[in-house]
Order: C-alpha cells, then structure tokens, then sequence
C-alpha cells in the first residue's frame, strides 16, 4: 500500500451529528524507534508490546458546520478546557487533512482523559494520538460505510502515525511491528501490523510493571532527540542494529527464548540512551534510581534465577518486563527493593493488551 490509497474519493453525504468514544493503550517498544525521515518514516522498524491498564479514552462529538475553511475544534481534558493541547491537535489536524478532506466540514469536541496519573512521565502522546486516530476513522466509517475492517485499522494506524510515531503501534494487536522489514509479512513504514505468526505461549500476559522514578518535565522531548539522530555519529550502525534485533526478536516471540529475549530488550533500551549520550548536543534522560534499580534487578535475576528484566523509553522511567507466572516473587522484590528508589514510591501494574476499544457510539 502507499499513502495515497488513503485518500478517499470526495464524500457524497453529510451526517448532521453524533459523537463516539474510543479507549487506546499505551505500548513499550521492545527494540526501538529513534530517529525518522520525512514525513514520518522511521529510520528504523520497531516492535512494541500494548499495554492493557495504561490507556487514554476520548469521546469526538462532531457538528456539521456552515463555513468549510478552517478547521474548528473545542479540547476538554478531564471534562475541562485544557488550551496548552490545542496546538498538537492542529497540527495533527493540517498533517492528515489530505487523507480526510471532511474534517473542515465539521465543529469538533474533542474531550479527552488518561486512566495513568497525570505527569506520571508516562508518555500520553502515543495513546493520546490514537484514540484521536480511531474516533476519526469513525466517522469516516459513518461517510464511507463501505469501508473494510482491514483498511479501517491500517488508516487508523497510518493517522495516528502522523500524530505520533509510536501511536501507530496502539491501535490493534498485542504485539506490533511499525517499519518495512524482511522477514516480517505485510510490514510497512505507513503503519503497525499485528506481529504475524503466534507467539509462544511464555509470553502469554506478560508483565510490565512500570516504576515511576521522575514524574518531571523532560528536558528534550522525543522528537527533538529523533532529530539529533540525523548526523549522529553511530547512526547508521544504531538503524543496522534494530533491523537485526527485529529479525532476532521474530524468532524468539515464536521460540519463547525468554534468555534471549531479556538480553535483545536490555541492549536496546541502554542502546537507546547510548544515542541520547552520543548526540550533539548529548542529553541524559536517566536518573541515579534509574541505575540503581537496574542493577539491583541484575542482581535478583541472577541470584534467584527469575526472568525479569527492564526497559526503557525516552525517560527516566523502568518498565519491569517478566512471565505471568513469576508475578508474586517479582511483585514482591519490586515492593520490597525497588520502590525506594520511585518518586513517592509509585508505580503501574501493567500487561500486554489487545489494543484500541470502542466505548460508545452515537
Ligand atoms: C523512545 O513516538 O514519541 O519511546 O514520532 O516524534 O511523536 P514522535 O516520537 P515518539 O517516539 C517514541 C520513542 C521511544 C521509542 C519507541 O516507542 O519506539
């Protein structure tokens, strides 16, 4: 598929008004997206669990409208007008106005909420921009009724994409590729794909429990370091990497290698803040309770010979990744050696999900 079979043929008929509401998860990428081309294509595939507990819900009520020039939308988070979001939405607006040309016909509310605490550091742009993305394709659907499940959830996917890189792997499947690679059918830059052949019961509800070590603002957000890979020393070795963690990964997903697995995860989150370290400007997004707790994970794991094991995302924040079956020793050593070194001692219970969820639809 390439991006302009997601321009529909000019729209027949006006729906007056109605209003759905989508739920979309977060997800934590396994090997990583960091750094993009134009447009946003990724320099590299990428391939992330969803989350199940971590998700932002939003309702889209639409108006047609008499004038047809601008777009027109009102931004409620929690119910409350929230005008710093404003700016995101236009653009994300402008950016996928050739795909849906009939966005300008209608007076949007846009109301929006997370079930993560707010500034938990947990990045709401990928849930955010999804469930955005689903309540859209939507109301495509109501215009376009002739439209398949399958090109519903690709567009969806390609929309949210151009919102937010890491958006498009929250709309639908537990396990999700984003990036043309070999060995992985169907893949595309354009959007996720549910990751093709069936994954090894080990990894059947895995775990990921998320430690909240710095709820702060961070000091370079992610697409400026996306940006700093451009000229980056290690660049092209770094986008090399990810394409053989991916292929390695395929294979251990379908094996349930969970040794395997935990080393592929562990090299790409500290990989990924290695890029950070080595850009120009160089930044450190990882805070001392950062390392600290992986170290002491290091240690459990190999004194109680439990397969836990960590990564990371553009922050300072460790995901906990272990087998369900672990739950009750892995839940205890995070209780008792862990949340010492979280702000407030917070922290997430999480596991894979399914994806993106309709809520109502009116
Ligand atoms: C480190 O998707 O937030 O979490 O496309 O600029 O919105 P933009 O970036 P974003 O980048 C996520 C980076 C990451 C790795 C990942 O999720 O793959």
């Amino acid at each position: 598929m390439t991006q302009t079979d997601f321009i529909p043929k000019p729209v027949s008929k006006t729906i007056e008004s109605g209003t759905f509401t989508w739920s979309a998860p977060s997800n934590i990428a396994l090997v990583k997206y960091w750094g993009k081309k134009a447009h946003q294509i990724p320099a590299n595939p990428s391939v992330s669990f969803t989350l199940n507990a971590c998700k932002t819900i939003t309702s889209l009520s639409f108006q047609n409208k008499e004038n047809h020039n601008d777009f027109s939308f009102d931004l409620l988070f929690e119910g409350k007008p929230k005008e710093d979001f404003r700016p995101k939405i236009e653009k994300f607006l402008q950016r996928i106005e050739t795909y849906c040309p009939y966005l300008k016909q209608y007076h949007f509310t846009i109301d929006t909420q997370n079930t993560f605490p707010h500034s938990s550091g947990i990045a709401s742009s990928a849930s955010g921009m999804a469930a955005l993305a689903m309540n859209v394709m939507s109301l495509e659907k109501e215009l376009y009724p002739e439209i398949t499940d399958d090109y519903f959830y690709r567009k969806a996917s390609f929309l949210a994409r151009l919102g937010s890189g890491s958006a498009c792997r929250s709309i639908k499947g537990k396990v999700v590729v984003w990036g043309k690679h070999a060995d992985i059918a169907d893949s595309s830059d354009l959007f996720g794909v549910a990751f093709p052949a069936k994954i090894h019961p080990n990894f059947n509800n895995y775990q990921d429990t998320i430690l909240l070590v710095d709820k702060g603002e961070k000091q370079v957000s992610s697409t400026v370091g996306h940006d700093l890979m451009n000229g980056h020393a290690y660049a092209e070795a770094r986008f090399n990497q990810a394409q053989g963690n991916l292929s390695k990964l395929k294979n251990v997903l379908e094996n349930g290698d969970i040794q395997s697995f935990m080393q592929i995860v562990e090299s790409e989150a500290l990989t990924l803040h290695a890029m950070m370290m080595a850009s120009m400007p160089y930044f450190i997004l990882m805070k001392p309770n950062t390392l600290e707790i992986i170290n002491r994970i290091w240690e459990f794991r190999q004194q109680r010979n439990i397969p836990v094991c960590f990564t990371l995302d553009a922050g300072a924040n460790v995901h906990v990744l272990y087998p369900e079956s672990d739950k009750v020793e892995v839940l205890q050593f995070i209780q008792s050696e862990l949340l010492g070194y979280c702000q407030n001692q917070q922290y997430i219970c999480d596991e894979i999900g399914n994806g993106s969820l309709l809520i109502n639809n009116e």
